[in-house]
């Protein structure tokens, strides 16, 4: 087989900073240790996100000179929302300026004290909004989701028994939503199986529970599915991506993920009353509901991205870039979350660092590392992410210790990753120098955004 080629060539290009060993440590110790801290300039190969950090095509830059920045009714809003319409298939669409603020407008009405939102793995934001509300959310992964190293095709599956039980447990009426996050990002960019969302959508549905997708990485789970689900290997990316959504009542979507857009986000919805209740509050936060937030141009740019997503060559690049990276890893024993997921490779920060405890967040120690040694950026998902306190003051860590390496979409070549792979690898060749990290300061709510470390070695 031949390699399989980044389908596109390069028409705009942005120069990246080189710097020295010497200059990164001082900025990494000047940054407290947290890469949300550094300044991009001064990183050389950024994984710290997927989000936003996409490049362009040259379709949606033309798009964006159509944006009609009306306040009402703008042609833009349109095509956005039969981009939308097209992919989801779901009639209400609202847009919004990312993500999160779909899911504020969402959990705001749903949520509320007393309240459960179950889920496969609930990114961060998204477990924040619904406990800000009041709610409490649950992550229901399955089995093969816990083990790093297990190998299976669907490890971002919701366990259906854990479902049941719980629904039954609760009882219906404290359960407003689930919310299956396709592909499951905090659990290693792992896919969904059209099956568990069509049986979790069977359940769901059975009680009266709403069912949806928080659906930034939609196109990465669909073409996993043509991959490797029975029966599908065949069937068009838009087939595929419309029997995922055709289970679902709803979903939030980032459009800063698999649209290519650099900001953006929508709500999309079946029930029209709710439709209704979240375009109220859209209006007093975000903006009327014909822009939701964004420009005329953003929405150009969101609603040609939505098209590009399904692409096949493309994804067949998406996909493969992560596998060639984390191939490499694997062969040299390195410790990574298997199969490499969608949209990044994870390190199993615990099996790397196995010397540093949870309580000293081995993934910040490795992220810090890999800076250091590489001027790479990386994210840690683990202990300071979703680490909360006992009553007694004790850390409760989260099962899975992971270092996130979010490969941007259509903006690094191979000799980039090439460039991480021989980076990590030497990190993992110096792995018995690495030292842990206290928390010198922290926020009450999502404190791993402006969290300040401090080495060990240091307090001693
Ligand atoms: N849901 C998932 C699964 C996400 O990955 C994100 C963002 C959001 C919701 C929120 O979307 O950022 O547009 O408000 N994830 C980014 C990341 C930030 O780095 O994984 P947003």
């Amino acid at each position: 087989m031949k390699t399989i080629i980044e389908p596109f060539r390069v028409k705009s290009v942005e120069p990246i900073r080189f710097t020295t060993i010497g200059e990164r440590t001082r900025i990494i110790r000047e940054a407290s240790y947290n890469p949300f801290l550094i300044r991009a300039e001064d990183v050389l190969i950024d994984l710290l996100t997927d989000s936003g950090t996409s490049a362009m095509s040259s379709a949606q830059w033309a798009a964006m000179m159509q944006g009609d920045e009306s306040y009402a009714g703008s042609s833009s809003f349109f095509r956005f929302e039969a981009s939308v319409k097209r992919i989801t298939g779901m009639p209400q669409v609202i847009p919004t300026h990312q993500g999160r603020a779909a899911e504020r407008i969402l959990f705001s009405i749903l949520g509320g004290k007393g309240k459960s939102v179950l889920s496969n793995t609930l990114f961060d934001t998204t477990r924040a909004n619904i406990e800000w509300s009041g709610a409490e959310g649950l992550d229901l992964i399955c089995e093969e989701g816990k083990d790093p190293a297990l190998v299976a095709p669907f490890k971002g599956n919701i366990s259906i028994t854990a479902l049941d039980e719980r629904i039954r447990e609760l009882g219906a009426p404290r359960i407003p939503v689930c919310i299956l996050t396709v592909t499951n990002n905090s659990g290693g960019g792992q896919p969904v199986s059209m099956a568990n969302i069509r049986q979790a959508s069977s359940v769901c549905r059975s009680h009266g529970i709403p069912l949806f997708i928080d659906a930034c990485r939609f196109a990465e789970n669909a073409y996993f599915i043509k991959l490797r689900e029975e029966g599908y290997q065949d069937r068009p990316m838009l087939e595929i991506v419309r029997e995922m959504f055709s289970y679902a009542d709803g979903c939030t979507m980032s459009a800063k993920k698999d649209a290519f857009a650099n900001i953006g986000g929508f709500l999309a919805l079946r029930d029209e009353a709710l439709s209704l209740e979240c375009r109220n509050l859209l209006i007093m936060t975000e903006g009327f509901p014909t822009y939701g937030g964004l420009a005329g141009r953003d929405l150009e740019a969101v609603a040609v991205g939505l098209g590009e997503a399904l692409d096949e060559d493309y994804l067949k690049y998406r996909i493969r870039s992560i596998e060639y990276v984390g191939e490499r890893l694997i062969a040299a024993g390195v410790p990574i979350v298997r199969p490499t997921g969608g949209h990044a490779v994870y390190l199993d920060a615990k099996a790397f660092l196995p010397g540093i405890p949870p309580d000293q967040y081995p993934g910040v120690a490795l992220c810090s590392e890999l800076y250091i040694r590489g001027g790479i950026r990386a994210v840690e998902i683990g202990s300071l992410m979703f680490g909360k306190y006992d009553s007694s003051g004790k850390l409760v860590s989260p099962p899975m210790e992971l270092v996130r390496l979010a490969m941007p979409r259509r903006v690094y070549t191979q000799s980039h990753m090439d460039y991480v792979t021989e980076t990590i690898l030497e990190t993992f060749d110096h792995r018995d120098t690495i030292r842990g990290f206290r928390i010198g300061h922290e926020e009450a709510v999502l404190r791993h955004f402006t969290a300040r470390l401090i080495p060990v070695q240091e307090l001693k």
